[in-house]
């Protein structure tokens, strides 16, 4: 099964179930406390206080998401995890003042395991709960899920509501307990039990499934909504890679795809066979994830830049050329990848609302592209002059402080300021 496979027995089950869908929408976020869409309840947000003019109750959509700023912030994960990606597609239904909890549980559990949808065998199911959560746990329970596979999960740091089991749609906010739903990939891997730790590469958490209910303000107190609602969120990206039977998002097809147009690219530069072998994963993660989510961020309009949505945009492409500089390329490459990536993106997000596939378009971005690395280029062959001078200025001593200014005002990555220091012992905080 793949994306578009997936994505459309998502939809259609829960159009059966009497919800409607709504297509995605841009990536970039009408809402001005938030850049990017991070999450699919972040388009609804205005429904969880006030449902008056719905003439529809439930709704089903598969938005873009990128997670890469403010309280969801992923790109430093980016190149080490194999579960995370800046974009991704958010699978959700959502209810709001309708169905509540039992029907929520038990539409995703059988989502998941019924022979005519995903089929995943129950045992291999592990579910977190809050710990005042007494609903969810019996709901999972009576649905047959074992007492020794549902965990109740408490508060960090004796802060009330501070638990992967709250969520939050910010640091304030929108929020509510949550059940998180786990699929193990066997003892082969290894992992903590979800709820105590790093679960590894042993567990997944597939689906998350919020129980919006109150307003949280800056006390951290809570206030009561009017009506309780439903928002929940499965990575596509990820709950592709149960399916197809990887314990990676980087190895399923779409991405397999993606990792085998740059090794393409790096042959034709001349690089060997063997050497391209040696590559490390991290540096094939991080271009494939990072120019997919800067192909998604153009084509809804962005263009780098030094503020707001261009400024992450620029970060990223920035991040994966830097990475580019550690195998010796110093010219602009990233280019060459886009009509390629274009070709398997179109592919895999094939509903116009997703990825427009408009000829003007694709040539911008490779023209966008090819432009910011050159610039980033020049930026790098100042660098040096840059950190030796204000090496000079802050007596061999970089702190967090002057990192972060060297990062925000040139644009000189933050692994290049280190590395710097590293290789010319200069003391540094960060
Ligand atoms: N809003 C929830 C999340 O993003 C579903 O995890």
């Amino acid at each position: 099964m793949f994306l578009s496979d997936l994505r459309k027995l998502f939809i259609n089950y829960f159009i059966e179930n009497n919800h409607k869908y709504i297509k995605s929408s841009s990536i970039v976020s009408k809402y001005k406390d938030l850049l990017f869409v991070n999450s699919g309840m972040s388009v609804f947000k205005k429904l969880f206080y006030n449902n008056n003019n719905l003439n529809f109750v439930d709704i089903v959509s598969n938005q873009k998401c990128l997670r890469v700023n403010g309280k969801y912030n992923d790109i430093n994960n980016i190149g080490f995890s194999d579960r995370h990606n800046t974009f991704f597609e958010m699978l959700g239904n959502f209810s709001f003042g309708n169905y509540f909890k039992e029907k929520s549980i038990y539409m995703s559990f059988k989502f998941l395991t019924d022979k005519n949808y995903l089929s995943i065998d129950i045992n291999k199911i592990i579910i977190t709960v809050y710990y005042e959560d007494y609903d969810s746990y019996n709901i999972w329970k009576k649905l047959g899920i074992k007492k020794y596979n549902i965990v109740k999960v408490g508060d960090k740091n004796n802060i009330k509501y501070n638990s992967d089991n709250f969520w939050n749609i910010s640091y304030f906010g929108l929020c509510g307990p949550c059940t998180e739903i786990y699929y193990d990939f066997g003892d082969k891997y290894d992992g903590n039990f979800p709820g105590y730790g790093n679960v590894g590469d042993r567990y997944l958490e597939i689906w998350n499934l919020v129980f919006i209910q109150y307003i949280m303000n800056k006390d951290r107190n809570l206030l009561k909504l009017k009506y309780n609602s439903v928002d929940t969120g499965m990575g596509l990206e990820r709950i592709v890679s149960v399916i197809q039977n990887v314990n990676s998002n980087y190895e399923i097809k779409l991405f397999k795809d993606l990792i085998d147009i740059i090794k393409i690219e790096l042959y034709k530069i001349n690089f060997s066979v063997t050497f391209v072998k040696n590559i490390s994963n991290s540096f094939f993660k991080i271009i494939s994830d990072h120019i997919r989510s800067s192909i998604f961020i153009i084509n809804d309009g962005i263009f780098p830049s030094n503020k707001k949505h261009g400024y992450i945009l620029r970060k990223i492409i920035r991040r994966s050329y830097y990475n580019l500089t550690s195998i010796g390329i110093k010219k602009p490459f990233l280019y060459k990848l886009i009509n390629k990536f274009l070709l398997v993106l179109y592919d895999n997000y094939n509903d116009k609302s997703l990825l427009k596939n408009n000829n003007n378009i694709n040539k911008n971005i490779e023209d966008i592209i090819f432009k910011e690395e050159n610039n980033f280029i020049n930026i790098l062959n100042n660098g040096l002059l840059i950190l030796k001078k204000e090496c000079k200025t802050n007596n061999n001593f970089f702190s967090r402080e002057t990192i972060n200014k060297l990062y925000n005002t040139y644009g000189l990555p933050i692994k290049l300021i280190l590395d710097f220091c590293k290789s010319n012992n200069i003391n540094f905080e960060y």
